[in-house]
């Protein structure tokens, strides 16, 4: 129960966030990160997760099909979700 607690509370996070990449074209993981990770909680930053949690997370994604990947992409957005915040990610919510 305490899983779908926290479900929820992540699924009432913000659901209209829009993403810009200023000052240069979006990554292939960016390009995923935007388009995919964000219909069903807030996008979760980079380098706000153990990469122990963002490997158990996105294999539990994975195994679910909430988003459906070819093996590369999850890898790419494995390393994006583990490396550090890049440049010029911003995001605005209306
Ligand atoms: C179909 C719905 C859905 C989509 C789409 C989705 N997620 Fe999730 N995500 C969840 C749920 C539900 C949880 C709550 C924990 C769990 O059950 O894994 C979660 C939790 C997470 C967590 C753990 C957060 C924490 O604080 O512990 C990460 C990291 C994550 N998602 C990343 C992503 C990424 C990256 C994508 C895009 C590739 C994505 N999610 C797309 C449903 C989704």
């Amino acid at each position: 129960m305490k899983g779908l607690a926290f479900a929820l509370v992540l699924m009432t996070g913000c659901a209209t966030e829009q993403i810009t990449i200023v000052g240069r074209e979006p990554t292939p993981a960016e390009s995923i990160w935007i388009a995919k990770c964000g219909s069903c909680h807030r996008r979760v930053r980079p380098a706000t997760q153990t990469p122990e949690h963002v490997e158990k997370e996105m294999a539990k994604h994975q195994r679910q099909r909430r988003v459906k990947l070819a093996p590369e992409e999850w890898a790419a957005i494995i390393a994006f979700l583990e490396g550090p915040m890049p440049e010029g990610i911003v995001s605005s919510v209306r």
